[in-house]
């Protein structure tokens, strides 16, 4: 008999295939039976395994190279290959970015760390742009991380004085429309266009530069926060904030799934 005959007629295990077959062959089913139930067992684990092959590893390896082969402007235009890349990113944002910038992207101040949920991105919305922080970080350490510019300690240095950094605070404030010292903002508007330089980096308007990775110096989406306190801080100490390069810890298809999900504002129409 083949071997496959023999596989078909008694079953995967060696004993006989039935309770009738095992008592005819005389053997105690008891002894029999368990080999065969093994045989069963090796089978349907094999089944998962390949069912999981099928229905998970192999799609989700075909999703991953077309997002990497596609590029960004093109995926954007596609709803299903979009929405894929997002669902792809989700978790990894949970796993990976969360810790930082917060479960829903709120961010945190305390550490500097900028909100994904609004409008602000330092370096520009554009899903190339994003995809080029993530890969290589901010002041990373990594050769190609963003890293045009640093808040100089204006007070610790002796750029300015303590006045000065006082006064530019509520120039500062005066812009964003809150209580301020209005002789203050008065003396504070020319060091933020001279002595300070602050208008280099951050823009005539304060609204921050995307080239410089500068942020906003108005509005609502501050890093380290914009109380007067945090504000003269800020002036006085310097901030060089710093996020992680991720190329070598997360798969291309996942960097380019995280770029869409914060270009889409995924986070933001969650807050
Ligand atoms: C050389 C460029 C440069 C100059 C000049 C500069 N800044 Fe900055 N500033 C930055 C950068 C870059 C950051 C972001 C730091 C980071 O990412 O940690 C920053 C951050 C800040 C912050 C923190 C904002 C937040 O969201 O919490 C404040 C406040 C600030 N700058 C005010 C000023 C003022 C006022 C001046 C002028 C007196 C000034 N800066 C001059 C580059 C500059
Ligand atoms: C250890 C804390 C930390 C972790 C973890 C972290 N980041 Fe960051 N990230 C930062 C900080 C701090 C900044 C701001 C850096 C600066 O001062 O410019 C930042 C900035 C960014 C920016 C620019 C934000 C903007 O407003 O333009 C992006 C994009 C970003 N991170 C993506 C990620 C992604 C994606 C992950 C997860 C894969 C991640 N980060 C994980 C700390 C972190």
């Amino acid at each position: 008999m083949s071997r496959w005959r023999k596989w078909r007629d008694e079953g995967p295990g060696r004993g006989p295939r039935t309770l009738k077959m095992a008592m005819e062959s005389g053997s105690r089913p008891g002894k029999v039976l368990v080999p065969r139930r093994q045989g069963y067992l090796l089978l349907a684990a094999l089944l998962v395994v390949v069912a999981v092959m099928v229905f998970y590893w192999l799609p989700r390896r075909a999703l991953a190279a077309e997002l990497v082969r596609t590029e960004p402007a093109v995926l954007l235009k596609n709803p299903r290959l979009r929405d894929q890349a997002v669902a792809l990113a989700r978790p990894v944002y949970a796993s990976h970015c969360a810790t930082c910038h917060g479960a829903k992207g709120e961010g945190d101040l305390k550490r500097g760390v900028p909100a994904m949920n609004d409008a602000d991105w330092l370096y520009g919305n554009d899903p190339v742009d994003l995809e080029h922080t993530i890969l290589y970080g901010i002041r990373s350490g990594h050769p190609k991380a963003r890293n045009v510019a640093d808040m100089p300690a204006m007070g610790r240095t002796g750029q300015l004085t303590d006045g000065e950094v006082s006064d530019v605070v509520d120039y500062l404030l005066e812009l964003d429309q809150r209580p301020h010292d209005a002789a203050a903002a008065e003396r504070g508007r020319p060091v933020f266009f001279a002595k300070g330089n602050c208008f280099d980096c951050h823009a005539s308007d304060a609204r921050g530069v995307t080239d410089y990775g500068t942020p906003p110096l108005r509005g609502t989406s501050w890093m380290y926060g914009g109380d007067r306190d945090t504000l003269y801080r800020s002036i006085y100490s310097g901030r060089h904030g710093k996020c992680p390069a991720w190329i070598n810890k997360l798969a291309p298809a996942e960097i380019r799934g995280l770029a869409v999900m914060f270009h889409e504002g995924v986070l933001s129409r969650e807050r």
